[in-house]
């Protein structure tokens, strides 16, 4: 009954003699009593499927890497020799990028409040381009290239087409009433490449949209190639960006198309309407959300008769803050024996001192689930080590990638000191 449906794990898991689960060739047991719980585990092989799979639909330097996903070094370093460029939305992520050895030049500043600072690290660095949301970036880009010496890389400018995705409002951003972007219905947009085109010291390469993110629906992603077509033909520039925002399955019975089928679907449509740019797409989730596992220790059983029963695990919103900030569904099974019968429901909630700190809200799991057993929920790769946090003092996980039976740790888990690092406190003052 309900058992985890096998397309939810990442493509090298299977199952091992004794029934449990091995991912990359490295049994899932093991690595949690090595490396401790919560633990992220990448399955490099897929990653890296994912990353040619990309490449190969949109050609090299067509397929950028959205690093907001998931990004550290390794992550940084696989995503690059797999032939993609990087996406990054910030200062930070682009100083991550450029410590793994990415060249600048396979860099693309997003972000819609870039500080000078971030400008100017982009500039110094040499990135292959800035995505410029607003009016005032351009006016700060004009400030920053009239010095002498300074070359402001080439710019793309962010357009809000006004298609709206079919997804969470919070991670929809085409549509008109968003904080990105120049607006094409009021004008906006025509007037910033007539500000970036009359510069002196901008040169614009091309156009740029993002209609929202895990979208599974094709047509919406046809739509706005075909209304950033029309913008951008007469305007004759190399590039065509189309953004990220294709949809994985995160639970049983969805389904999403493919990095391929994506690819068709927007190259036929941008083909078809007369596009002659290089057009890109900045792919996050399609890339790292199903490589991953995340694994915990169940530390609770509570039955409420006539309620619900409580698996407590030993992470929750900070290894994962999607289920809390978008409501977002994810199964979650037992790494001793992934595919058995789930005939229990439960709630699975993490170790925060808040009742709404929940993991899988509507969580099936087998009758001899009890405290101790190693419980996983299956696509964290995207989002949740990106988007953790330190609540309650709680330390970040480690992470590993696992590949033909060998497991490296790429991110170590953090220590109660890395929680003092930043805290400048001197007793007595
Ligand atoms: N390009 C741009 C300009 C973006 O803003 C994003 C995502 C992407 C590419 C990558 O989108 P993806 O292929 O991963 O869908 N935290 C939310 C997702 C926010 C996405 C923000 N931008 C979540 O957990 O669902």
């Amino acid at each position: 009954m309900n058992p985890l449906p096998r397309n939810l794990l990442p493509d090298n898991a299977a199952v091992a003699d004794d029934g449990s689960l091995i991912i990359g060739g490295v049994s899932v047991a093991d690595l949690a009593a090595e490396f401790g719980t919560p633990l992220f585990v990448y399955d490099e092989d897929h990653l890296r499927d994912r990353c040619r799979q990309a490449v190969a639909a949109f050609g090299h330097q067509s397929a950028v890497y959205a690093t907001k996903a998931f990004l550290c070094r390794a992550m940084a370093d696989l995503a690059y020799s797999e032939g993609m460029m990087l996406d990054v939305a910030s200062g930070g992520e682009l100083h991550v990028a450029l410590s793994a050895g990415v060249p600048a030049s396979a860099c693309v500043l997003h972000g819609n409040n870039k500080s000078v600072f971030e400008l100017e690290m982009a500039i110094d660095a040499g990135v292959h381009a800035i995505v410029v949301d607003s009016f005032d970036e351009i006016d700060r880009l004009e400030r920053l290239g009239a010095q002498p010496g300074v070359t402001v890389p080439s710019v793309l400018l962010r357009i809000t087409p006004g298609v709206s995705a079919h997804t969470h409002e919070f991670i929809s951003t085409g549509q008109n009433d968003s904080k990105f972007g120049f607006n094409l219905e009021n004008g906006d947009a025509a007037r910033a490449v007539d500000r970036v085109r009359t510069s002196s010291v901008l040169n614009l390469i091309g156009v740029h949209c993002h209609i929202g993110s895990n979208v599974f629906d094709a047509a919406s992603f046809a739509k706005a190639a075909q209304v950033m077509a029309e913008f951008s033909i007469p305007l004759d520039l190399p590039e065509l960006v189309l953004g990220g925002g294709l949809g994985v399955p995160y639970v049983a019975g969805e389904e999403a198309p493919t990095i391929s089928t994506w690819g068709s679907v927007l190259l036929d449509a941008c083909e078809a309407l007369g596009v002659r740019s290089r057009v890109s797409v900045e792919p996050g989730r399609a890339i790292a959300a199903a490589a991953a596992i995340t694994v915990y220790t169940v530390g609770t059983v509570k039955d409420i008769p006539g309620v619900r029963r409580y698996v407590s695990v030993d992470g929750g919103m900070s290894d994962n803050p999607r289920p809390v900030l978008y409501g977002s569904g994810y199964e979650a099974a037992l790494v001793r024996d992934p595919f058995a019968d789930r005939s229990v429901a439960a709630r699975v909630v993490g170790k925060h001192c808040e009742s709404g700190d929940v993991l899988v809200a509507d969580a099936r799991l087998p009758e001899d689930l009890e405290v101790g057993d190693l419980l996983f929920t299956p696509v964290t790769g995207a989002y949740g080590h990106s988007m953790g946090s330190n609540y309650n003092k709680v330390v970040r996980p480690a992470v590993v990638f696992v590949r033909n039976g060998d497991a490296r740790l790429v991110v170590r888990r953090e220590t109660y000191d890395d929680l003092l690092a930043t805290d400048v406190f001197e007793a007595g003052n």
